[in-house]
């Protein structure tokens, strides 16, 4: 097989690099190594910045986003059993961000790739990228019990944290900056609607917990067909605890979550927490990672595979978005005018956003988590930050900024 631009991974990543790509009139192919449904069916985060919802729109891939997705202009902050709005559009000058869910994203993807794009191929597990130094790098891959090799003239990892594309790169040749914490996150879907029209994100002694919500289920509409959002009472609840590190979901019973997120987010007016039928639990590690440089050779990374950040903030889909967006531009600008000068600054374009976003999330987990070995200094630090937060406009708005999101490239 032979093709343009050989792409590993089938997450929002290189699902929207294939649609960027088929835009640009440059053949790809993509390979994934799980089955269609497992990827449609990954839970992950679900707040897109604005930039991140222009560019699948543009891409032509806004359609469902546009009906289902709901617009947030705040979200809240709880501690102490206080209550802080922040308004994203008064400290922004206008941005606002979309709730609508990573999984809903990549369905989106795959149902226009599969109708109008070049090959996505599922259960197609790449096994190396060989020859990134070389104008001609190849990807091994199994599909189908053989052994094949889809040969490129550029190759981008979009594999995630676990893929094999950052395995070419030479250890000599990469830098990693990594950082774990010593806690998880309890992730539950119940069938109710959320508790509250925005995510609130609260600070309490027992641990961190999130509120935010999904869109329901709904297939595709017709584009003739009148477009008007659903309202949030129609939307499911997702919500979030903070666990210690290695913690088993199903060691914690449905009664014994709802009963902590309420403790967690207590307040001294007459908030309730909705509670129903939970339909699904997963614990997640935290962790911060960036490798250095995202490209060798031939060879680009590209979304988790080259970094990652911890899920306070939800900037993991938008900067994956932001790279390929970057490589996008990068490729079509060498195929217009023969300059590789895009291509060769791709790394850097993409890293300084990379730690921006790094920075914010890192910020985010240390602001709302409480450490195992927290010391009553470091609490009352924690406290008055967030004193700090709710009553400057300037460090509002510094979050404001960095949560509806920093320009591509
Ligand atoms: N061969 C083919 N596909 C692979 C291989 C392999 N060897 N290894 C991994 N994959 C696939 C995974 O099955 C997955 O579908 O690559 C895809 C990587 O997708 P994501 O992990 O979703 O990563 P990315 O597209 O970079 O998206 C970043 O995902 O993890 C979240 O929060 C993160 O929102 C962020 C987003
Ligand atoms: C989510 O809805 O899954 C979500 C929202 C906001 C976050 C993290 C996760 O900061």
């Amino acid at each position: 097989m032979r093709t343009t631009v050989g792409i590993i991974g089938a997450g929002p990543a290189g699902l929207l690099l294939a649609r960027l790509l088929h835009v640009a009139g440059i053949d790809a192919v993509v390979l994934e190594s799980r089955d269609r449904a497992y990827v449609e069916r990954r839970q992950r985060a679900g707040i897109l910045e604005q930039g991140t919802v222009d560019v699948l729109r543009a891409a032509g891939a806004g359609e469902r986003m546009d009906r289902v997705g709901l617009r947030h202009d705040g979200i809240e902050l709880r501690y102490a059993r206080r209550r802080h709005r922040v308004d994203f559009p008064a400290l922004t000058g206008g941005k606002s961000v979309l709730v609508y869910a990573q999984t809903e994203v990549c369905k989106d993807l795959i149902a226009l790739q599969l109708e109008q794009g070049g090959p996505l191929l599922f259960e197609a597990e790449a096994l190396a990228v060989e020859g990134a130094e070389s104008d001609r790098p190849r990807v091994r891959f199994r599909h189908e019990g053989r052994e094949d090799v889809l040969e490129c003239d550029y190759v981008v990892g979009c594999d995630g944290f676990w893929g094999v594309a950052r395995k070419a790169v030479p250890a000599g040749a990469a830098r990693v900056f990594e950082r774990t914490y010593p806690f998880g996150w309890l992730g539950v879907l119940a069938d109710v609607p959320p508790s509250h029209d925005e995510l609130v994100y609260a600070r309490h002694d027992r641990g961190f917990a999130l509120l935010s919500m999904r869109p329901p289920s709904v297939g595709r509409r017709h584009p003739s067909e009148e477009v008007a959002s659903l309202p949030v009472e129609s939307f499911v609840s997702r919500l979030y605890l903070q666990v210690p590190e290695g913690t088993d979901a199903e060691a914690w019973s449905d009664e014994q979550i709802w009963d902590e997120l309420e403790r967690r987010f207590e307040t001294d007016d007459d908030w309730t927490l909705r509670r129903g039928p939970i339909t699904r639990k997963s614990v997640t590690a935290m962790r911060s990672f960036v490798h250095e440089p995202m490209r060798h050779g031939r060879l680009f990374l590209a979304g988790d595979a080259a970094h990652i950040v911890p899920p306070t903030g939800a900037k993991g889909l938008n900067l994956a978005v932001g790279d390929v967006v970057t490589f996008a531009r990068a490729l079509t600008h060498q195929r217009e005018t023969g300059s590789a000068e895009l291509l060769d600054a791709y790394s850097e374009t993409c890293l300084r956003r990379v730690w921006q976003a790094e920075r914010f999330s890192y910020d985010m987990t240390v602001l709302l988590h409480r450490a195992p070995d927290a010391t009553p200094f470091e609490d009352r630090l924690q406290l008055a930050r967030l004193e700090r937060l709710t009553s400057s406009r300037a460090a509002e708005a510094d979050l404001a900024e960095a949560y509806t999101g920093f320009a591509f490239g």
